[in-house]
């Protein structure tokens, strides 16, 4: 990382956005949050008194014994609604069995080709509580940890909220891992059970779940059962005495399993998360604060009215897929849609198609979805109906500018709020966005944290940078949903969290502030770039080389360059009907420099026909830097999720490394 030398931690900002939205006054009038005066007040009042504020929002969920204190802060440890006991289980199925709500659609499942399946509340309490019993019949304890490595289907639902019903610690891998990836991850959290299936459906194939299993299970002592949900009947290899059938033992399994009432503090999950070099960190959330977080966040945010059909559609593997395709939604009683398989299968308008049959009013997804349906072209959203929805929200990555354009004209037909969330794995739940109905959006940006949680934008000692002046996103305050720790390795948490700006959670990403109090982000801290002397957010770049007609998205890196120190090189991905020449090189260096300023213009600009992304769709701009700076990309690859993706880039590099010598 660079730094500059007078104000350490500052980065240049380049992008200016001026385009501002109101929510419509119709939205407004029946939003939970209805005027940005009346947000501020609850911020304001949030933030003269915390725990005051986080208490009052606690206060709203079932706790079977009233906590004695609200938080305990022992830097970097807090403890929430410490005394408190609840169970989330309860609150998200329990609550709304006792109501009307008994026989509303939790959860309205379709697989990929096209079957559906509705579980009511009442019908998943019931097979909640029968796999509950299951799990504690095979040996699973309060506080055992049981590894789930499944398809989107309902019994991975069934599968997590099961564990939460006991007191079990869930530790969900996502279903494209490979067996050295789910090895790590068993291993690393001691599972002592593993939930899976034979196998799972994506893009009209299968993929064969239990092989992957068979080979991670070798190195993994400590699972000791393993049970296999039947999705795809495939043949599979089984293994006498450990494996069983889901069906199997559901078929024995009694309907009567209370929830536990568990301490506020008891683990609730670990979900792995890749830091950008060595292992995965085991993020560790507990349960009263989650809880608390990701409920009300849910309905702040998402403005949850009884009649929503909600579609997020994140996959379970990701935290998002934890805290707003599960917790959040059922906590506050809401109708989710659970999609299985890929966006572009068959074709590429399948979520239109489903948003269309559905009726989905809220739809949640991410920014690099959303480039890929730029990319596929305007005429597969044009021929549905999207009038049913209401409410749009992104998360994940920076959305650039236009492709937030193209998400407000194209889906939301110029009359939805967009919900632009930022947070982490390790927050737990939303920390920046707007609250539909009262913030003014402007694309490209979260823009105001959420009442209670006090996030800044500082430099490295601490002290807060003027409007506009880019540096570190830190939160000042301990919020509900904050990790506990990284499981297992205490130090590597205090040192990646705590260590960089004293006293302050350090999230890991630049940002800056604009005079209007709306966070930008600029990107990972590592993905920062040092040109002459400034220090520019990759993520401005990339948004205005997405800001041309022709690019679909771009990735922005540096590498070393002899004269200037630094030399700015740009992988782009071009729209369907556009072609890479030298005359389009030059058309978007002058496009940057007319955008940013020539400071900013790339030095090369190679051509990709796809970029490599994690496997929850994040650029790895780490590759891209290896691979500009030294041809061969040598660090760790294991949540890389399409291999062939660098081999066509190397390929492309050499062709790309002529003509940008012209
Ligand atoms: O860099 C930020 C980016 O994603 C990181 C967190 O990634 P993960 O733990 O995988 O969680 C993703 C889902 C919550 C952040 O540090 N990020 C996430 N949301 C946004 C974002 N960057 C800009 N805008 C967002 N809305």
């Amino acid at each position: 990382m660079c730094h500059m030398a007078n104000t350490e931690g500052s980065i240049s900002s380049v992008l200016s956005e001026k385009r501002m939205f109101h929510p419509n006054p119709e939205f407004s009038e029946s939003a939970t949050v209805k005027s940005m005066s009346e947000y501020e007040r609850l911020y304001h009042s949030a933030e003269e008194d915390p725990l005051k504020y986080w208490a009052s929002i606690a206060s709203n969920f079932h706790w079977f014994k009233k906590w004695d204190t609200v938080m305990e802060w022992n830097e970097p440890h807090s403890k929430w609604f410490v005394g408190g006991e609840t169970n989330l289980c309860y609150n998200a199925i329990d609550v709304h069995v006792n109501t009307w709500r008994k026989n509303k659609a939790a959860i309205i499942w379709e697989g990929e080709e096209g079957e559906q399946l509705t579980l009511t509340y009442l019908q998943l309490h019931r097979e909640v509580s029968k796999f509950a019993n299951v799990l504690k019949r095979r040996g699973v304890e309060k506080g055992d940890r049981v590894a789930i490595y499944m398809g989107m289907t309902p019994e991975l639902v069934i599968a997590v909220l099961a564990c939460a019903r006991i007191g079990a610690v869930h530790n969900v891998i996502f279903g494209g891992f490979s067996a050295n990836a789910v090895a790590e991850r068993i291993n690393d959290s001691h599972a002592k059970m593993l939930v899976t299936a034979d196998g799972a459906v994506r893009r009209g194939k299968t993929v064969n779940l239990k092989d992957v299993v068979d080979e991670a299970l070798v190195e993994t002592p400590s699972i000791q059962n393993v049970i296999v949900h039947q999705r795809t009947k495939q043949d599979i290899h089984f293994q006498d005495g450990r494996d069983h059938w889901w069906h199997d033992l559901m078929g024995l399994a009694s309907e009567y399993c209370p929830a536990e009432s568990l301490d506020s503090e008891h683990p609730l999950f670990i979900l792995y998360t890749s830091g950008s070099t060595g292992k995965p960190k085991g993020i560790l959330h507990t349960t009263g604060g989650y809880m608390t977080h990701a409920g009300n966040s849910f309905k702040h945010v998402f403005d949850i009215k009884e009649q929503d059909i909600y579609w997020c559609s994140a996959d379970v593997g990701w935290i998002t897929g934890h805290s707003y395709i599960i917790y959040g939604p059922l906590i506050n009683g809401a109708t989710v849609l659970l999609y299985e398989g890929a966006p572009n299968y068959p074709q590429w308008d399948r979520f239109w198609d489903m948003i269309q049959r559905h009726k989905v009013t809220i739809f949640y997804t991410a920014p690099t979805a959303i480039r890929a349906f730029i990319r596929a072209g305007d005429e597969w959203v044009t021929k549905h109906d999207l009038s049913s929805l209401r409410l749009l929200g992104t998360v994940g990555e920076p959305i650039n500018p236009e492709a937030w354009m193209w998400y407000h004209k194209f889906i939301g037909k110029e009359k939805c709020p967009i919900v632009d969330t930022w947070w982490q794995t390790e927050t737990g739940g939303i920390m920046i966005s707007p609250l539909p109905g009262a913030t003014p959006t402007k694309p490209g940006t979260a823009t105001r944290p959420l009442p209670g949680i006090l996030v800044d934008v500082v430099h490295k000692d601490g002290t807060s940078c003027k409007p506009n002046e880019g540096g570190f996103l830190v939160v000042k305050h301990p919020w509900p949903s904050m990790l506990r720790t990284i499981y297992g390795d205490d130090e590597r948490y205090k040192k990646t969290y705590w260590s960089e700006v004293d006293g302050m959670y350090f999230t890991g990403d630049g940002a800056r502030k604009d005079e209007d109090g709306y966070i930008w982000i600029m990107g990972r801290v590592d993905d920062v770039v040092n040109i002459s002397g400034h220090r520019l957010g990759t993520s401005e770049v990339e948004s205005a080389l997405v800001s041309h007609d022709a690019v679909a998205e771009a990735a922005v890196v540096s590498r070393p360059d002899d004269l200037k120190g630094n030399a700015l090189v740009a992988f782009v991905t071009l729209k369907e009907e556009f072609e890479g020449d030298q005359k389009l090189r030059v058309e978007l260096r002058d496009h940057v420099s007319k955008e940013i300023g020539p400071i900013a213009k790339p030095d090369d600009i190679r051509w990709a026909e796809a970029l490599p992304k994690t496997r929850s769709g994040k650029i790895m701009r780490r590759l891209l830097r290896e691979m500009a700076t030294s041809k061969e990309v040598k660090g760790d690859m294991t949540t890389l999720e399409d291999f062939s993706v660098l081999e066509k880039l190397r390929q492309e590099e050499e062709k790309s490394h002529e003509e940008n010598s012209k």
